[in-house]
């Protein structure tokens, strides 16, 4: 991330900024231009909907960094609703998960156990389970709790992140593992000491990982981008692909483009999050393109 969207993180990290924002209505219907709803219908009706227009669903029950056990039971059982109403609407969806919000860095057995049930409900009904990545202070734990769920459940995925250094050796330790690894530039504020600053870098990382899943055996590459740079070069390495990849794009963004790679014929996911902790989510999305800030000040100022 570059410097002018870790300045829009320090800035909406201050809890003077969190509270006009999560207290307004104008606040709230900002986060829909990136957000479901703040309820498991808005979201299954959201994830029918793109369905409808041919694309595969991701349902994000939003949350992460609990305090409190308790707080990491319910986004668990939240999760597990999820799955039910996967079945009982038959929708072509699976999940996505932060460890932080199950419980990781309070409570790290509880996190991996609660991730460990939901891969079995999950499983029950055919679906898979994606580990989110986090903040670098996270990787190390989320790569191990991936390995140890996924030898049990065989149906997870994880993210892996571009701009780190390290993940070209997290992925020797992943891709044997099989599951689906999804692909991303990465959203948080992280050092030089641990991560690529310039987006060139980022960028030219992101094509070495790409081409190294795309020639991967035993895995499902998950394509996270909306740069048209990246999905060029996907489809140039898709063309010798045997096995099952997908593009993945977030809920409201780059909607046009998304119609234009499933009338192509690609498969697209749709990471389709929801629920009533959106903040976080939302001001990484800001951070990734600051343009989205004149919405962000407007509605502060409740215009
Ligand atoms: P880039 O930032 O270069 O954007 C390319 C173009 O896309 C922009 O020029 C603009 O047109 C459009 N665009 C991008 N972001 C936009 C925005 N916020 N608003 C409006 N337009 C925008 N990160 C992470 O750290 N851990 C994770 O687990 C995940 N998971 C994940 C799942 C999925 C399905 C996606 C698509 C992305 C993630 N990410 C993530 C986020 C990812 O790391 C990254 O921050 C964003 O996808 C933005 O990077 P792009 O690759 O889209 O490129």
């Amino acid at each position: 991330m570059n410097g002018l969207g870790k300045g829009v993180l320090a800035v909406t990290d201050r809890p003077s900024i969190r509270r006009i924002f999560t207290a307004s209505a104008a606040g709230r219907r900002l986060s829909l231009r990136y957000v479901a709803g703040e309820t498991l219908d808005d979201a299954a009706a959201a994830a029918e909907a793109l369905n409808d227009r041919g694309a595969r669903v991701s349902l994000d029950y939003l949350g992460e960094h609990v305090t409190q056990p308790a707080e990491a039971i319910v986004a668990r059982d939240a999760y597990l609703d999820c799955v039910d109403r996967i079945r009982t609407a038959r929708l072509d969806a699976d999940l996505s998960i932060k460890l932080t919000q199950l419980g990781l860095g309070l409570d790290d057995g509880l996190a991996v156990d609660s991730l460990a049930r939901i891969a079995v409900r999950a499983n029950e009904v055919g679906t898979t389970v994606t580990v989110d990545m986090e903040e670098s202070a996270h990787t190390e734990a989320t790569v191990t709790a991936f390995e140890e769920v996924q030898a049990g459940s065989g149906n997870l995925g994880i993210a892996v992140q571009s701009y780190l250094y390290r993940t070209a050796s997290d992925l020797d330790r992943i891709i044997p593992k099989g599951g689906r690894v999804r692909l991303c530039k990465g959203a948080y504020a992280e050092s030089r000491e641990v991560a690529y600053q310039e987006r060139k870098r980022v960028d030219a990382n992101f094509d070495v990982l790409l081409a190294r899943l795309m020639t991967s055996t035993g895995i499902e590459p998950a394509i996270a981008t909306h740069d048209a740079a990246r999905i060029a070069e996907a489809k140039k390495l898709a063309r010798t692909r045997r096995e099952p990849w997908e593009f993945q794009m977030l809920y409201g963004i780059r909607r046009q483009l998304q119609q234009e790679l499933i009338d192509e014929g690609y498969s697209l996911r749709v990471y389709v999050p929801f629920g009533t902790a959106w903040y976080q989510y939302l001001t990484r999305r800001l951070a990734e393109r600051p343009a989205n800030l004149a919405f962000f000040f407007r509605a502060a100022i409740g215009r």
